[in-house]
């Protein structure tokens, strides 16, 4: 059961954008999907408790830094994935989360300040190898794109990024009202009226490709046999 940490220690980046969309479309196809909504401001525990979404998602809120820990100790083997929401800060709960991942997805949106979040959460990852050895794979999801921005200045992006040595995800999430309406008026797109919503099959179809996308990076493991890391002096030391 991979564990997917969204992490960017700016706020407003996108995380629980990304999040809702990927626990709603794993769950669609059937997989159990438990969420850590770890920001006391609770945005993910509020639009899960208007919105109902179908499929097996179960949400674990309040999440402290040893709550978690426990919580990766003892993972149900029943859950196809793990996906933790971080707030926008950098506390001891982001280290311990980022220690305990299979994959590290840091949304950005192009802004500076974006941009100075998601180093923050590379410069953790870096720490994080130095001390413990492990290295944990990442990605920045390249975050609320102009749906106008045409795929060659998107590759051009994905270049530069690349040359730095940062992984990007094939697939960003694009602007979309849609994903917007989720939050406002606390629904899944799937519950949406196509004839309200515009471009719904647009944002429908992102939201797929981007939960196909991570399926790939991260195949579901019918059963675990690794012990799960244990990094609590690195936790301890963030
Ligand atoms: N792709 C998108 N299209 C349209 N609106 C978006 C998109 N991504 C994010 N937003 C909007 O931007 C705002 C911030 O997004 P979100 O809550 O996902 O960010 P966050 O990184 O989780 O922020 P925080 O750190 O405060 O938890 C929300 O109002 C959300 O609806
Ligand atoms: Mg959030």
């Amino acid at each position: 059961m991979p564990v997917i940490t969204i992490a960017n220690t700016k706020g407003g980046a996108g995380k629980t954008t990304a999040a809702v969309l990927i626990a709603t479309e794993l769950a669609q196809m059937g997989l159990n999907v438990t969420v850590f909504d770890s920001d006391p401001q609770h945005w993910f525990s509020q639009w899960f408790e208007t919105a109902r979404p179908r499929g097996t998602i179960s949400l674990v809120n309040h999440v402290t830094a040893s709550a978690l820990e426990g919580h990766m100790r003892h993972m149900d083997h029943a859950q196809n994935y793990y996906i933790i929401d971080l707030a926008g800060e950098r506390n001891q709960l982001t280290a311990t989360a980022l220690a305990f991942s299979d994959h590290v997805l840091i949304p950005v949106q192009g802004a500076g300040m974006d941009a100075k979040g998601a180093a923050k959460i590379l410069d953790i990852l870096a720490r994080i190898k130095d001390e413990t050895g492990m290295d944990i794979p990442h990605s920045v999801l390249l975050s609320r794109v102009n749906p106008m921005v045409t795929t060659h200045s998107l590759l051009a992006i994905k270049g530069l990024l690349a040359q730095r040595g940062v992984e990007v995800m094939a697939t960003p999430v694009v602007e979309r009202a849609a994903y917007r309406e989720m939050f406002d008026k606390g629904v899944t797109l799937h519950d949406m009226d196509p004839a309200k919503v515009s471009n719904l099959d647009k944002a429908l179809q992102n939201a797929r490709q981007l939960a196909d996308e991570v399926m790939r990076h991260l195949p579901v493991r019918v059963i675990s046999t690794t012990p799960r890391k244990r990094p609590w002096f690195f936790g301890r030391a963030a």
